[in-house]
């Protein structure tokens, strides 16, 4: 318990007033293709002197096969027209809900800019080559975290953690090369809708949101 414990924060009173820098998200703003208007608002959450951290950071949401739900957040590593790529661990609880479900979520926070965009869409594994080279650019210490843990399995101690790795760091120490863990890789998340969400004054946010269609993206505005 700290001093700070006893402070009571009205929850209820808090609120901010929307006020988009940049104004609303208008029709006539967006790009044809959902990936391409992420790219133009992805460029502004990570421009220098943006006031979000880690623009890249995101929520994938899956559910387990009983329609379970369960959601956590892991950093966009590249996106393209296919869709948006994550690396993780192949036996996580997120990897074994894929598994059996390939349809997720995706959420990107970025309240400092009073923007959200959302995704539903499937995930495919990247291929093995895809991975290889993303790995290959981790900093050895990553590479071997990698190694040292299974993934969202319950483990004795941190201790039993520091020592799995210190063994990893003594087998390969830095500068020597670290192979692809088989159990470790990417996703691509193919979008089949992508929403833009700007927060506007008096809670009349603009809510644009592409449908994927046999032939092209549909465009449709949401009540707020
Ligand atoms: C900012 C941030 C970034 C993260 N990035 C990743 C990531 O890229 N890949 C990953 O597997 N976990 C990442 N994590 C950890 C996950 O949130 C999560 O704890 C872990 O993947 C296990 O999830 P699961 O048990 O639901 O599969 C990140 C967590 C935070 C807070």
């Amino acid at each position: 318990m700290s001093a700070h414990d006893d402070l009571d924060p009205d929850i209820a009173a808090m609120r901010e007033q929307y006020r988009p820098r940049d104004g609303g998200l208008l029709e006539s703003d967006l790009a044809p293709d959902p990936m391409r208007q992420f790219g133009r608002w992805f460029a502004q959450a990570a421009r220098p002197g943006s006031p979000l951290a880690e623009p890249n950071a995101m929520v994938v949401a899956t559910a387990d096969p009983s329609g379970r739900p369960a959601s956590r957040t892991v950093l966009l590593k590249s996106f393209d027209a296919a869709g948006f790529v994550f690396y993780t661990n192949y036996g996580s609880r997120k990897a074994q809900d894929i598994a059996a479900n390939p349809q997720v979520a995706l959420l990107f926070p970025w309240h400092p800019m009073s923007r959200q965009v959302h995704v539903s869409g499937t995930a495919v594994r990247t291929s093995r080559e895809e991975t290889a080279a993303y790995f290959r650019s981790r900093p050895h210490g990553s590479q071997l975290g990698a190694w040292a843990s299974a993934q969202s399995s319950v483990i004795a101690s941190r201790e039993e953690l520091d020592a799995q790795y210190a063994e990893l760091l003594r087998r390969h120490p830095p500068g020597s090369e670290v192979p692809v863990p088989p159990h470790w890789g990417g996703f691509r998340v193919a979008p089949e809708s992508v929403e833009f969400w700007q927060g506007r004054e008096n809670r009349l946010h603009d809510r644009l949101r592409y449908v994927r269609t046999p032939k092209a993206w549909r465009i449709e505005r949401l009540s707020p």
